[in-house]
């Protein structure tokens, strides 16, 4: 991609531009948020890395939203993050507003780019755009499900101690309290986890991935996680970029797809240089599908609360 914009540059903000620095994965990325000097910065410390990490990758800050005219993709990482004993759909009222006004200056500074939305309720919020933008549903995805699948992978690494290299993870849903990770499509090797770990342990395994943004939370108290979201946020960039047709979950709009309409919520989904070129449909089994309902009304009822 020639060139990227973050909208927001906050923690998130921040790392994400790091990895897409460092990566070369646009020739030019754009920093933007509302705190004159904080976008500006950034850029700059990042850019003066450049030399040290070895790459050429453009880096400006700015406080004016035209800074983003010509964008290919634009990020969006803008908003309230929750703090401890929050939710993250305790936060949509006051992110709505923000990114209201931030996809208003996308609509109007870059119409053709493709909306990666990472604010927390990451769902409702993409749905939003895809309200709001009018594009077609390629366009418009979130980040959640990368996360959530290298937080599983990274637990099953741990309790194992096998490498990460060879272990594949899935989850699904949204991402909240009620998201679903999947045992049965996940492995070491191409061997089930059953084959390595009890019953229990992944069962373990399963509830640390669904609070796995609040543990960090809960230890860091004044932030929430951050590297190992941006991180995520890369991966994604990156298949979009190299037009790679990477299967990653992703917060994705859907059409009938898992029997939801009217909805964003993480499945797997093909990335190409056309964004989020197809969503991949599974076969889940009943007590599966339970889940992944249950994660759907939750997602949405808050939904329900946009005006
Ligand atoms: C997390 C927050 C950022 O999962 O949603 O870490």
């Amino acid at each position: 991609m020639k060139k990227i914009t973050i909208v927001g540059a906050g923690r998130v903000g921040e790392s994400t531009a790091q990895i897409l620095a460092k990566e070369e994965l646009c020739r030019e990325l754009v920093l933007l948020d509302v705190q004159d000097g904080v976008p500006q910065g950034v850029a700059l410390d990042i850019q003066q890395s450049g030399s040290l990490l070895r790459f050429d990758t453009r880096v400006r800050g700015d406080t004016d939203p035209g800074a983003m005219a010509g964008s290919d993709l634009v990020i969006i990482t803008a908003g309230y993050p929750r703090k401890p004993g929050m939710s993250r759909s305790d936060v949509l009222e006051a992110n709505l507003g923000i990114i209201g006004g931030i996809v208003d200056q996308v609509l109007l500074h870059a119409p053709d780019a493709m909306l990666l939305m990472v604010t927390n309720p990451v769902d409702v919020l993409t749905w939003f755009c895809y309200q709001r933008t009018g594009w077609p549903r390629h366009r418009v995805f979130g980040q959640s499900g990368a996360l959530d699948t290298a937080r599983m992978t990274a637990f099953i690494a741990l309790e194992t101690g096998y490498s990460v290299k060879d272990i594949s993870a899935l989850v699904l849903g949204g991402h909240g309290d009620a998201m679903v990770p999947l045992p049965r499509f996940s492995d070491i090797a191409g061997i089930p986890l059953e084959h390595f770990l009890t019953d229990e342990q992944i069962e373990q395994i399963v509830e640390r991935t669904r609070q796995g943004g609040g543990e960090i939370l809960s230890l860091k108290k004044h932030s929430s996680a951050y590297d190992s979201p941006a991180a995520a946020i890369a991966a994604m960039v990156d298949a979009i970029g190299h037009n790679r047709k990477r299967i990653l979950p992703c917060v994705s709009i859907l059409d009938g797809e898992y029997g939801q309409q009217g909805i964003a919520m993480g499945v797997p989904a093909v990335l190409d240089e056309s964004g989020l070129r197809r969503v991949i449909e599974l076969q889940l089994t009943a007590e599966e599908r339970q889940a992944f309902q249950a994660s759907a009304d939750m997602v949405r009822a808050d939904i329900q609360r946009l005006p």
